[in-house]
């Protein structure tokens, strides 16, 4: 097992009624005049963004909105944000939404004192050195930014979407009350579900082998998930379930399910130029890349994909034929994957195949010009990126 520091700050506040609880946390975080930062009209007319306005305005919080936060956020609505706290002089941010709106937030949080544009950032060009108090209001489970260090926003000059990293940026609190999930449509639910069992798989495809206690929590994750995923599409307002998966896709990217391992993360990175470049839900974009991302790296270590195939995904194993074993693994996720309305290939992603330019493309942004490698498993070059396009696009 390697050696881990595990720092999770975020205080969670989980179950029926939780937003009751916003306005207090706010001011236990030093919260006097907030930015309201929310999506389109989900939490408008789920009486979500009302409920919170009352409460902010009974507490004697004053607030200013800031809406219009898209799927794949973008960084002129970041620059919009940074410009607003700066002129109004905002000390706290709260993020009423899911990973997008938090995201944004995010940004927002270390780019108000920071001098330089934003976008520098996630360029690498600088390090953010201080960030705005943020909390959030969870509304879809599914990227985990409620509880994790990551940010990921797109440029629209370009269609480059990058993530930045800071510890500076978790969450003082977030929000977590399943009721509120119940309005998600089927394509949401499934999009957050498959986001957060790749969080587990990101960490899980590890050629550390000495990990039994991370990997049991892993692996728990995953078969809860997708216990649950047919139970709430059947019935979007099951509690119970909706809870689990709630508090499953906070787990899987709090790095929990890190420790002792070493993340791969190519499968999520070849993702983000398809949701770049073809503005897809991340979710999606990430279940049509994993099968071939998985069948490309299998043979690096076979018996991680046979762990695997038997603990998660009920195969029996084939002592003869690992590699037999660890393809039905596969088979069988992908099988999940087209059960709850993913696609499992590029083509089923965006309605036709991505033609060989667009393929050089992404695989020329994500390698940043041949000057960066993606995964740990397997490292994917510049061809080797190409090649798990090309396998995903049939
Ligand atoms: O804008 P509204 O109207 O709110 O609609 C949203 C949006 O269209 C809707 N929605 C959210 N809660 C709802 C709801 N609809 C009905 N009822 C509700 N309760 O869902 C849509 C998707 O929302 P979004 O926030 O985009 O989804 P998600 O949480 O999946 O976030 C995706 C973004 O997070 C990034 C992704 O790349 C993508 O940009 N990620 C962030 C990470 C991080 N910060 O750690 C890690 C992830 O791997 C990921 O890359
Ligand atoms: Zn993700």
């Amino acid at each position: 097992m390697k050696d881990f520091v595990f720092h999770t700050p975020t205080e969670v506040i989980f179950g029926h009624n939780a937003e009751d609880k916003i306005a207090s946390r706010i001011q236990k975080y030093g919260g006097t005049k907030v930015l309201l930062h929310y999506g389109g009209a989900s939490a408008e007319r789920s009486g979500l963004l009302p409920k919170i306005r009352e409460q902010l305005t009974a507490a004697g919080i004053a607030f200013v909105e800031l809406g219009g936060v898209v799927p794949n956020p973008r960084v002129s609505l970041v620059r919009q944000g940074i410009a607003i706290c700066r002129e109004q002089g905002i000390d706290f941010i709260l993020a009423v939404g899911g990973g997008s709106v938090i995201d944004s937030a995010k940004a927002i949080g270390f780019g108000t004192p920071y001098e330089e544009d934003v976008w520098n950032l996630f360029l690498g060009k600088g390090t953010a050195k201080s960030c705005l108090p943020i909390g959030s209001v969870l509304t879809i489970p599914a990227a985990g930014s409620e509880m994790s260090n990551g940010c990921v926003i797109t440029n629209e000059e370009g269609w480059h979407k990058r993530a930045y990293t800071t510890e500076l940026s978790r969450c003082r609190f977030a929000i977590m009350n399943p009721e509120r999930t119940f309005t998600l449509p089927p394509y949401q639910t499934a999009c957050g579900v498959t986001d957060i069992m790749m969080h587990t798989f990101e960490r899980y495809f590890s050629l550390e082998d000495d990990m039994t206690v991370t990997d049991s929590i892993a692996e728990a994750i995953l078969r809860t998930t997708m216990q649950a995923a047919p139970i709430v599409l059947k019935n979007p307002t099951d509690y119970r379930w909706r809870a689990q998966i709630m508090w499953a896709g906070s787990l899987a990217h709090n790095d929990l399910t890190g420790c002792g391992t070493v993340g791969d993360w190519a499968t999520h990175h070849l993702e983000h130029e398809l949701s770049a470049l073809f503005d897809v839900a991340h979710g999606a974009g990430l279940a049509a890349m994993w099968g071939s991302w998985a069948r490309y790296v299998m043979s690096t270590r076979v018996s991680r994909f046979v762990q695997f195939a038997v603990n998660v995904m009920g195969v029996e194993n084939d002592f003869t034929d690992p590699e037999g074993t660890a393809l039905r693994g596969i088979e069988r996720m992908e099988e999940f994957y087209r059960s709850i309305g993913m696609p499992t290939s590029i083509p089923e992603l965006i309605g036709r195949p991505a033609t060989e330019e667009e393929i050089l493309l992404m695989a020329d942004k994500c390698c940043r010009q041949d000057t960066h490698t993606e995964g740990n498993f397997k490292v994917l070059y510049r061809k080797e990126m190409e090649d798990v396009y090309r396998l995903a696009n049939k």
